[in-house]
């Protein structure tokens, strides 16, 4: 019997956004995937932009796709999948701290969705830019 966890309906959720990016211009597809501290669900994709620079990135629009529909805060854990298993990009880091400052971050390729790279977004951004600082 192949083992589950409660973390893989987060991992395969982000894997069928990964198919949907529109990412012509890198041909770098991210998928991400945001569960809130009700269960629900959300996802997000990369779209990119002929204008570059207003490229949205997965996480990004996985936290609107989050905030939009009403998602109960905060929000506890993101999965990432990419050809790579990369880490979120700074700029990203900081939006998950506006809504999921404590969140866990597990980070997979489509060939490694059971076994995730795991970290937390204090450790990827441990000084967040808060109004407070
Ligand atoms: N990208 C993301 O979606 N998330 C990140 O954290 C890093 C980068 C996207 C943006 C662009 O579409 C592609 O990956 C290459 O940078």
């Amino acid at each position: 019997m192949s083992s589950t966890n409660h973390h893989s309906t987060l991992l395969t959720a982000a894997c069928d956004a990964m198919s949907n990016s529109h990412s012509p211009y890198s041909k770098y597809r991210v998928g991400a995937a945001i569960i809130d501290s009700s269960g629900s669900v959300y996802i997000g994709c990369n779209v990119e932009n002929a204008a570059y620079g207003s490229t949205i990135c997965a996480e990004a629009a996985a936290v609107a796709n989050a905030i939009a529909s009403g998602a109960s805060q905060p929000l506890v854990a993101i999965a990432v999948v990419t050809s790579t298993a990369g880490t979120p990009c700074g700029n990203c880091r900081q939006i998950l701290a506006e809504v999921a400052p404590d969140c866990k971050i597990f980070l997979a390729t489509p060939q490694t969705l059971n076994t995730p790279q795991e970290t937390t977004l204090t450790a990827l951004l441990p000084d967040p830019f808060t109004r407070l600082s």
